[in-house]
């Protein structure tokens, strides 16, 4: 091996208490159960609005531009050119060392730093910060075969290896010693160097893998069993073991989910991965409580994937990191991937609790994981990366800076390309650079929203389980749906827990939230009843938070705020439509009606099914409380139809949807007290007006009464209060 070693002494361990096998590692200050005892199967508190600490946000100038920087796949005397073009390009924050695990520890316990000091030393002289990985997401293969206890063994009894990327056993302790010894090791050498500004622990906690079934993990789920529940008893009704003869009389007798012959107890699945989550939060924490001992005063982050990682619990997570940092890539054959982007950087705004975040990766153009990787269209890169900036993140970065020539990752776009910087996505990078360092002002700028949807992993952990009234039931595909109808409307949105404070907004609907305890019926009553307008869609509060159908029947506790009681679900056979009768206008629906009756006299009928299995029954039902009204929609209306309910609610709500845009124009407002911005983004191959007056961030250019957006373009106008 031709490193340039340094020998170093290895930085203390963290004691582990492995005398029965269990998971705890002590190194001072660590939060091994995420902080706090589980309650009631639930990991972590999520009744506050999520917010992440204080800590300051990392000292960039203006907007931070840049990507994940892998220097370690290329020879040093690359290195040079590599700053010399970002610095063309704009670039002013890389993130470093996310997979270089194995080239900072070759071996166990022996450090080669030279060549990360020479790089970070680089960055700095050439004005360049870093936010600095810690590498936990790439053990080393030296690890994989000391510990092979440590590999992840999935559902079907299979054990992961090493030759990929991916974390080891979370509960594994010879894991949790390993990767806190690098994570020491990084932050003692690194807390006081000028280029760090921040740390990035890990990577996409969850992806590509968040279960395990190994024996440590055994014991491990039965420690947090008994933590969360104290006894065997709680835990067996909690799980309803009493169904199919599954008591158990014992604690050992209890196993991870995995495979089985039939159904496994759903109460125990949820369970499961709850504790999954936790395990990972738990890993997260070491790291990042390891980082806060050296180095006080960078913010921590760790990249989420907001609507697209379903194994960790993102509302638990927030307020564990100092910045909300984000990664989001297009599905790119979906027409409407622009929506679904505004979704995600809505969520991580709401997981952000309104503050400022970092989009820490998305694409320059193709990735290369998906079916068909299609290349971006010309403007699409900068309008994906400024409607990203326009729903509040401060921080446009992607997955990566140079192309990689080898591995997995090849064909991915890269900020510099394949092609070199003699090529058009080179110039366009090097415009949308400009074009950020221009928007130096919006910084520190916030969005707000009248509209909240209510979203929950832990409901959707629960319906994703088995047999269920029918495979057409789909949470993501009913909040895509809602938020469209939204986006459609400029209606800026945010996300929000079922528990969490909702006296800030007009309108909540809730999509498809199957899973609704008792809390949540009482928070959206009193939501209802401090005046807001509540839109409650099928197959939502039909489960508690061990699965089990609520005593009230299958509408639950928000059934009670409903004022109406589902007697029987009456899906729909595949393709079946049904007609309804709204306000006496016609309105067609498909998957799904509820047999449902009123139960309080204050609620109204404004529509009923006029076929198919629920017909002569109400569809859509308004209960008023106060100036407050709670509705309840017992099918999925087609898109028009959607648009016949949304309108009133709108109206009872006090909600303005802004009208007269061009269609295809997507405008998103970021203000503080003295200024407002407006973002304009064209989407369509068309140049449209907008009726605005206020100044061209960009270019500067006064427009009166109507802004020109070109084809495919993004303007920036900004107004001074
Ligand atoms: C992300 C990951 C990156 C890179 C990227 C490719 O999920 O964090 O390391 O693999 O995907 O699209």
């Amino acid at each position: 091996m031709s490193l340039e070693t340094t020998i170093r002494p290895v930085p203390p361990i963290p004691a582990i208490s492995a005398d029965d096998g269990g998971i705890a590692v002590d190194d001072g200050d660590t939060h091994e159960n995420g902080g706090a005892k589980p309650a009631g199967g639930r990991n972590a508190d999520v009744s506050a609005k999520a917010a992440p600490s204080e800590r300051p946000w990392p000292k960039v100038a203006g907007l931070a531009f840049g990507g994940d920087y892998n220097p370690e796949q290329w020879d040093e005397s690359v290195w040079p050119e590599d700053i010399r073009l970002m610095q063309a390009a704009g670039v002013n924050l890389v993130s470093v060392g996310i997979f270089a695990w194995v080239r900072l520890e070759p071996r166990p316990g022996v450090f080669d730093f030279g060549w990360l000091d020479r790089i970070l030393d680089l960055l700095h002289d050439g004005g360049i910060s870093v936010d600095l990985g810690t590498p936990t997401a790439a053990p080393p293969a030296w690890f994989y075969r000391a510990q092979p206890e440590s590999w992840v063994v999935d559902a079907d009894g299979r054990r992961l290896g090493p030759g990929s990327r991916g974390i080891c056993c979370p509960s594994s302790p010879a894991y949790a010693a390993a990767s806190a010894r690098i994570t020491t090791a990084l932050a003692e050498r690194y807390s006081a160097h000028p280029a760090v500004l921040m740390w990035h622990v890990h990577n996409e906690y969850g992806a590509p893998v968040s279960q395990c079934h190994c024996e440590q993990s055994q014991i491990a789920f039965r420690e947090w069993l008994l933590l969360t529940y104290d006894t065997l008893d709680a835990i067996n009704d909690a799980w309803g073991t009493n169904f199919w003869g599954q008591r158990y009389g014992e604690l050992d007798e209890i196993r991870t989910p995995a495979a089985s012959a039939s159904v496994i107890n759903p109460a125990q699945q949820l369970d499961y991965q709850r504790f999954c989550d936790h395990q990972l939060l738990s890993c997260y924490l070491r790291e990042r409580d390891i980082l806060r001992t050296w180095s006080a005063d960078k913010p921590v982050t760790t990249n989420f994937m907001a609507t697209n990682c379903p194994s960790v619990n993102l509302w638990g997570w927030a307020p564990e990191v100092d910045v909300v940092s984000n990664d989001h890539y297009l599905t790119a054959e979906r027409t409407d991937r622009h929506v679904l982007l505004a979704m995600d950087a809505d969520l991580t705004r709401s997981l952000a609790g309104g503050r400022p975040w970092m989009l820490m990766e998305h694409s320059t153009s193709a990735v290369n994981w998906q079916p068909r990787n299609l290349a971006k269209e010309p403007g699409e890169m900068a309008r994906n990366s400024l409607a990203h900036i326009a729903r509040g993140a401060d921080a446009a970065l992607f997955f990566q800076w140079r192309g990689s020539r080898s591995g997995a990752e090849k064909f991915h776009s890269s900020m510099l390309p394949h092609a070199g910087t003699n090529s058009e996505q080179w110039t366009e990078l090097v415009d949308l650079g400009r074009t950020i360092k221009a928007l130096a002002d919006v910084r520190g700028t916030t969005v707000t929203a009248e509209v909240a949807l209510l979203w929950d992993w832990e409901s959707f952990w629960a319906q994703d389980l088995d047999w269920h009234p029918s495979v057409d039931l789909d949470h993501r595909e009913r909040t895509i749906a809602f938020y469209t109808r939204l986006w459609q409307d400029n209606v800026t949105v945010d996300f929000a827990h079922p528990t969490a404070d909702l006296s800030g907004y007009k309108l909540v609907i809730v999509p498809q939230v199957y899973l609704l305890d008792q809390d949540a019926a009482d928070n959206l009553d009193t939501f209802v009843t401090g005046g807001g307008q509540l839109l409650v869609s099928y197959f939502s509060g039909v489960v508690d938070a061990h699965d089990a159908v609520h005593p009230q029947g299958l509408s639950g506790p928000v059934g009670e705020v409903l004022g109406i009681s589902v007697q029987e679900f009456a899906p729909l056979a595949q393709g079946q439509h049904v007609a309804l009768d709204l306000w006496g206008q016609n309105a067609s629906a498909d998957v799904w009606a509820d047999r449902l009756v009123l139960t309080d006299p204050a609620t109204q009928i404004l529509g009923t099914f006029t076929d198919g299995p629920a017909a002569g029954r109400p569809a859509l039902t308004r209960r008023r409380i106060g100036q407050g009204s709670a509705w309840y929609l017992a099918t999925r209306l087609d898109p028009e139809s959607l648009a016949l309910v949304m309108d009133p609610l709108y109206a009872a709500a006090g909600v303005t949807p802004v009208a007269g845009l061009p269609h295809g124009l997507e405008m998103v407002t970021r203000r503080d007290h003295s200024q407002t911005f407006y973002f304009l983004l064209n989407h369509t191959d068309q140049p449209v007006d907008v009726p605005l007056s206020g100044t061209d961030v960009i270019s500067g250019e006064r427009h009166e009464h109507s802004v020109p957006v070109p084809a495919t373009q993004v303007i920036v106008i900004r107004q001074q209060h």
